[in-house]
């Protein structure tokens, strides 16, 4: 497909100015609506592990959730760059098992891309997947597999350090190799002096708009995932007020008889 968006493209489209946009996807239908919209990466995100499976955090995940959903997303992508997110634990024990888990998403999974959070603690680990030469995208700011060390789901790099250890982070990840770098919840000031300083795009989520694109996890844009929405959510449709009025007026039509009626009825 002439189209296709593969980690090249994005790096001409950050030198051309346009920007890049990300959501999450965890089925086949949903992969297929994407695609249809025009989405430029879909990400099968642990994010999965509260959105779907109802987990308190993504810490849950394991590498057979995100390969089975991965599979299941390549089935309904043609166009966008298909990237698999690398669940906790399974890249921080060592080398191999990191080397092991990123082929699988790409060899079996069918995944273009793995996603790996953190900075210098992984670089080694980013850098021998790339070797393989499996594309890695980066994750830095508030990266929630962390969650127990953050201590909350909290802006991160407000202070001057913080945000020096997190710039600096950036370049390390340039210079190891990654195609792109997600960040979650920075100031905006720091975003800027990452987008304008690496020549990697960064994707944004909670990082304003300066980032070379963006990343919402579907669920929360469109209004089905409703536990709680961060600040940096735009719900563009909400979609789960209309879901429970459809399932109502199902209920009711059932009992009064109402469905199935002629139309729905074989003869
Ligand atoms: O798991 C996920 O969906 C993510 C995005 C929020 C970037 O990591």
């Amino acid at each position: 497909m002439a189209d296709k968006v593969t980690t090249i493209k994005l790096k001409e489209m950050k030198q051309k100015g346009e920007k890049i946009t990300m959501l999450t996807a965890y089925d086949f239908s949903t992969a297929k609506v994407l695609n249809e919209a025009g989405i430029d990466i879909i990400l099968v995100g642990d994010s999965l592990g509260m959105v779907k499976l109802g987990y308190e955090n993504t810490l849950p995940v394991t590498v057979e959730d995100i390969f089975y959903h991965t599979k299941a997303v390549k089935r309904g992508n043609s166009r966008a760059l298909l990237v698999a997110d690398m669940p906790f634990m399974s890249y921080e024990t060592n080398k191999k098992d990191a080397l092991y888990n990123a082929g699988r998403m790409v060899k079996e999974g069918g995944a273009e891309a793995v996603k790996i959070e953190g900075g210098i603690d992984c670089i080694e680990t980013i850098k021998s997947i790339i070797r393989t030469k499996i594309p890695v995208m980066g994750h830095l700011g508030l990266t929630p597999q962390a969650i127990n060390q953050l201590g909350g789901y909290k802006v991160q790099g407000r202070e001057e350090e913080a945000a020096e250890k997190i710039f600096f982070e950036a370049r390390e990840l340039e210079k190891a190799g990654v195609f792109a770098i997600v960040l979650e919840c920075i100031p905006e000031k720091l975003s800027q002096k990452i987008t304008k300083t690496i020549s990697v795009p960064t994707i944004g989520i909670g990082a304003g708009p300066v980032c070379d694109g963006q990343v919402l996890v579907t669920d929360d844009m469109i209004g089905l995932f409703a536990e709680f929405k961060p600040k940096f959510v735009k719900r563009y449709l909400n979609l789960r007020p209309q879901i429970v009025n459809a399932v109502k007026q199902y209920c009711a039509e059932v009992k009064e008889g109402k469905f199935p009626s002629e139309e729905h009825t074989y003869k």
